[in-house]
């Protein structure tokens, strides 16, 4: 056979220029969270699948229709990592990072997978940019992790967003909740798979997307009603905290989150120009998720931000910088002993600080200068026998088109003078 190959089915792919867009938004988003103290942790993008099962839950969408799992050649049950906080939690207890300073203040970005149906803004292998806070319970520390979000956002220029907030409170809270949801539930006309589906866990309903099931669902016990005082203290804090710092929120009591290790502070920032795929990014604390997962019991808080989302929604806000691919000088070289002069001096540039691309092959002037232009360069230079004989050349301001003559041992300066590094 032959033929092309295309990408399997509903992946999402960067390359230029549209991958400039993808590393301008993971800088801003990582500046945030480095000024906060995160410090970057890689994990493998596979892992035992229980660690998903367990830690995730098997009530979940995402565990029970949309993990891609295998078995590798030992035999092992693996699973193509689906979000990432489980696995963070895994490296955690495994490396014994909870083991010194608390709370421990991690970040993290790369491919995550789920078997989804594709559509615009929903793939089967996106981007996350993701941070985790474990260890500690205080409610500040609920509030520098949205913080940061809400950073990575506004320094991307995105407005058109809203924060949304809710607690799920503590273990007693929920317990409380539980009982009279599960009463509630119980009276409710329903079908026997989304019986046993509420039986492993009630909240999962407020979550259904069926009109019947919705409808039902709208009298149904709030849990922010149910929380107690430790717990209704706590969101307000948060909240104060958001508000103390000028971020907007707005509570949402109906908010169910995707993932079953959720207590206390959850949130998502819902975009408005995304249509059904609106969700930007979410998180919220998961206290029992450390133990579950054979840890010890620290509570911990962490989002995952859908940097695929963030560019649709760039680009939706039409927000994308024009000058993402920055190139100071270009540089042209006529002639072999050029050739050779050209590389040394886009080295030496280089490593001098410079961005400089030069071209490659007997194009002709005419092609180069082309080249030139679509490579986006401030500057050009062109290098001829006779350049090399004067030592002198001219160096070309290519949005003016205006020409200065500069000599080969001071262009490093004139051109640090003009571009200013
Ligand atoms: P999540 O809400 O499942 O949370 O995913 C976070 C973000 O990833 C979503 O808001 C969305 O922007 C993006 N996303 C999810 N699925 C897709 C998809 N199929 N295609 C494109 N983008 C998608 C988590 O994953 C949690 N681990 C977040 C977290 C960290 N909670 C605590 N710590």
């Amino acid at each position: 056979m032959s033929g092309k190959f295309q990408a399997p089915k509903g992946v999402s792919e960067y390359f230029p220029p549209r991958s400039n867009l993808f590393s301008h938004v993971v800088n801003k988003l990582s500046a945030p969270a480095l000024a906060a103290g995160y410090e970057l942790i890689e994990l493998p993008v596979f892992e035992d699948t229980e660690l998903f099962t367990r830690g995730v839950g098997e009530s979940t969408d995402v565990v029970s229709k949309e993990m891609y799992t295998f078995e590798d050649r030992g035999g092992r049950s693996i699973t193509l990592r689906p979000e990432g906080t489980a696995g963070v939690m895994r490296a955690v207890i495994e490396h014994n990072l909870d083991r010194s300073q608390l709370p421990v203040k991690l970040y993290y970005r790369g491919p995550f997978f789920r078997a989804e149906r594709p559509q615009a803004g929903r793939y089967r292998q996106f981007y996350q940019f993701g941070i985790e806070a474990i260890g500690s319970n205080d409610p500040y520390l609920d509030a520098e992790v949205i913080a940061i979000a809400y950073k990575g956002y506004q320094d991307l220029g995105l407005q058109d967003f809203t924060l949304q907030i809710t607690s799920l409170g503590d273990a007693e809270s929920r317990s409380n909740h539980r009982i009279d949801l599960v009463k509630f539930i119980a009276g409710l006309k329903l079908d026997e798979e989304t019986k046993a589906r509420s039986a492993r866990n009630p909240l999962r309903l407020f979550d259904d997307k069926r009109e019947e099931v919705k409808s039902q669902m709208d009298q149904a016990p709030q849990l922010l009603d149910y929380l107690n005082g430790e717990s209704s203290e706590n969101f307000e804090k948060v909240k104060q905290a958001l508000e103390s710092v000028g971020i907007p929120y707005q509570v949402n009591p109906k908010m169910v989150r995707g993932l079953d290790y959720y207590t206390g502070t959850t949130f998502e920032f819902v975009h408005h120009g995304l249509g059904a795929q609106s969700g930007i990014g979410g998180g919220g604390r998961y206290d029992g998720l450390m133990e579950t997962l054979g840890g010890q019991n620290l509570s911990g808080i962490g989002f995952g931000l859908g940097i695929d989302r963030i560019i649709l929604a760039m680009e939706a806000e039409s927000v994308v910088p024009k000058d993402l691919k920055y190139i100071d000088l270009f540089v042209i070289p006529l002639g072999s002993a050029a050739q050779a002069k050209v590389f040394s001096l886009a080295n030496q540039l280089r490593n001098a600080g410079f961005v400089v691309e030069q071209s490659y092959g007997d194009r002709g002037l005419k092609g180069a200068m082309k080249a030139a232009d679509k490579s986006g360069a401030r500057y050009s230079l062109v290098l001829g026998d006779a350049e090399i004989s004067d030592g002198s050349a001219q160096l070309k301001e290519m949005s003016s088109g205006e020409v200065v003559s500069v000599t080969l041992d001071s262009l490093a300066q004139t051109l640090a003078e003009k571009v200013k590094i």
